[in-house]
């Protein structure tokens, strides 16, 4: 792996997936973007800025960088803020709501296949991964709830799943995958840890070295799927 961009490097996994990298692959060229760079942000990495909701944004990041990536990861996604919680009954549907969460699960993420994906290495194989989750799985949905967040991540897996088809029709070594990194303790699941089993809540190095495993064993007639943390596919 000589070049790799980490799309929201300033989240949990996003950043540890960059640490892991860094120490399985010292001589690679990372890049990181996120809305902000962070504090403690190591030198010798690049950075850009962009913002998922901002698709010029996302062009002029495209338009910046000149490497050809083995790895493009990202590492994006919304669950709650202050005022946005995961919905528990079909009563808390709000238009709003559900805008937000589409547009950063699902819209921001396919902007990035779309302006960043020509950018992947065509000599060799190539991976773009995209965080979606579990809970996107519609034939594994037994509890329901999380409606906006379900679907939004479903929907992203549908997007990898077309844009993988269009991607491998001209470029075979171009694999688009969708990853469910675990349980993992981060801002984004920390109001909803308590009821994590014992044992099931990773930290983000220890979801970002299972994740890294997965994408350097994933194969060309992998792509267009979503696997979890231990390399099995998950349902759609
Ligand atoms: N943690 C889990 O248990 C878990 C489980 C299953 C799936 N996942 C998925 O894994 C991914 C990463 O989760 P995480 O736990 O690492 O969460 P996190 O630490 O909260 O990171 C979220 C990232 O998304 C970025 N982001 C949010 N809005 C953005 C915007 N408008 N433009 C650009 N970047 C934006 C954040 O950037 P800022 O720093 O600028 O806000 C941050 O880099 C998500 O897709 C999540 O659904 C996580």
């Amino acid at each position: 792996m000589k070049h790799v961009l980490i799309i929201g490097i300033s989240g949990a996994i996003g950043r540890a997936m960059a640490d892991h990298i860094g120490v399985r692959h010292p001589d690679c060229l990372i890049v990181g973007a996120s809305r902000q760079k962070p504090d403690d942000y190591p030198d010798h990495w690049q950075h850009q800025r962009f913002d998922l909701e901002d698709e010029a944004s996302l062009e002029k990041l495209a338009k910046s960088l000149n490497a050809e990536f083995d790895l493009i990861f990202v590492a994006t996604g919304f669950l709650h803020n202050n005022t946005i919680k995961p919905e528990k009954s079909l009563r808390d549907l709000s238009f709003d709501h559900m805008q937000h969460v589409f547009a950063l699960n699902v819209i921001g993420p396919s902007l990035c296949i779309k302006h960043l994906s020509p950018l992947m290495n065509t000599s060799t194989k190539s991976v773009f991964a995209l965080l979606s989750a579990r809970v996107g799985s519609i034939s594994d949905n037994r509890l329901g709830g999380w409606y906006s967040y379900r679907a939004s991540k479903a929907a992203l897996n549908m997007m990898i799943k077309s844009a993988a088809i269009e991607i491998n029709r001209r470029f075979k070594s171009k694999i688009i995958a969708g990853l469910h990194p675990g349980t993992v303790d981060s801002d984004l699941s920390k109001p909803f840890q308590g009821g994590v089993p014992q044992g099931q809540l990773f930290t983000a190095q220890h979801s970002a070295k299972n994740l890294l495993n997965v994408i350097e064993n994933l194969a060309s007639d992998q792509s267009g799927k979503c696997f979890d943390w231990q390399g099995k596919e998950i349902v759609p």
